[in-house]
């Protein structure tokens, strides 16, 4: 089959569509046709050489697809050959044929087309995982969610609309701003000329927010405590803006506040089966509704995986971005 290869660390250049063996199926798995597979942050990192692939994953980047089921290994007794799927992976997503455990894969949303249910694994796992089931994001409170136009951003933005919370979002631009606001978002705020802290504290007379989903890190961590009312939680899942810094623990004392963080690629397939199914449940109703929708921005031939790298880093896109094998 072809597949993107990280021919060495390095820039967009390193990636390659090279003729490489099949993925190897194993007994509690099922191999996928790529119909298309999405971009995610994690894939620019591992091409850089910042973040290898787990122990065991594939070598090739990739951390969701959609597709059509070719092969069920013996002990697979959810799905059959000829099922369109999509399905959150540990790696292998830039490639004709991957191979993921069974309890990975999800039914394509109805009313969503094959190629945009490649945009929902990744975000959706991640979402729900974080800010729903461990900081217990409920109905009434308020969300603050750094980055809102990125892939996580514009899923975030939707499925906490739809489960009742008041949205807030940075982004840094007044056009990503309004795209936020036409999907849901009550609150925009432009990081590059806004002070966050005092424009949440403006919007919600004085408290603060109960959730942050963060991408950033030691840069926003004190201002993201100063952001949250009693009771708050913060959920770190990216570290855009650095690993370590000073932090006034009295924020924490004095307002009971929790502070969380979680990667998806590196949890076992047994911690990601319990995550799929609760989206199943919870997440791919609002998007048989209509209520959650896909954004896609672009979508590229498989060939062309470096200019989509490009766009990626170059952070002019709003939603996900899409490879076509
Ligand atoms: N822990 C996990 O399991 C997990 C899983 C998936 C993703 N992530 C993380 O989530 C983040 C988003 O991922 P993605 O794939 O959706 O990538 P993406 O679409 O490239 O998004 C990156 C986002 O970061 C925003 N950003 C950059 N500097 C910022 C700042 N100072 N303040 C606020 N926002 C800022 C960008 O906003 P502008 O373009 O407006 O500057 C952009 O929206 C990444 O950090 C990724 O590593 C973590």
């Amino acid at each position: 089959m072809k597949a993107i290869v990280i021919t060495r660390a390095g820039g967009p250049e390193v990636l390659q569509l090279q003729e490489v063996e099949d993925p190897q199926l194993k007994d509690h798995e099922v191999l996928i046709r790529v119909y298309a597979t999405a971009l995610n942050g994690a894939d620019t990192f591992q091409r850089k050489g910042s973040y290898p692939s787990p122990i065991g994953a594939s070598p090739y980047p990739g951390l969701e697809c959609s597709g059509t089921i070719v092969s069920v290994g013996k002990n697979v007794s959810k799905w059959k050959v000829g099922d369109q799927v999509c399905a959150l992976l540990a790696g292998g997503g830039y490639a004709e044929k991957v191979a993921v455990p069974e309890g990975q894969v999800l039914p394509v949303p109805p009313g969503i087309s094959l190629k945009d249910a490649a945009s929902f694994p990744e975000v959706a796992c991640t979402v729900w995982s974080t800010i729903f089931m461990m900081s217990r994001l409920s109905k009434g409170e308020t969300l603050l969610i750094h980055g809102g136009s990125s892939g996580i951003g514009t899923f975030a933005i939707q499925i906490a609309k739809y489960r009742g919370s008041r949205v807030f979002v940075t982004a840094g631009s007044e056009e990503k701003l309004a795209f936020c606001k036409s999907i849901g978002a009550d609150v925009g705020i432009n990081y590059k000329t806004e002070d966050f802290v005092a424009r949440v504290k403006e919007e919600t007379a004085g408290q603060g927010v109960d959730v942050i989903l963060d991408v950033m890190g030691a840069s926003y961590h004190q201002r993201n405590l100063d952001s949250l009312n009693f009771d708050g939680r913060l959920f770190i899942i990216g570290i855009q803006g650095g690993v370590s810094t000073e932090v006034d623990l009295r924020a924490l004392l004095g307002k009971r506040l929790t502070v969380q963080g979680a990667g998806l690629r590196s949890r076992s397939p047994e911690n990601k089966t319990v995550i799929v199914n609760e989206v199943a449940k919870n997440v791919w109703p609002a998007i048989a509704e209509g209520k959650v929708k896909p954004v896609v921005y672009k979508s590229f031939p498989l060939s062309e995986a470096a200019e989509a790298h490009r766009l990626m880093e170059s952070s002019q896109h709003i939603g996900k971005i899409l490879l076509l094998p």
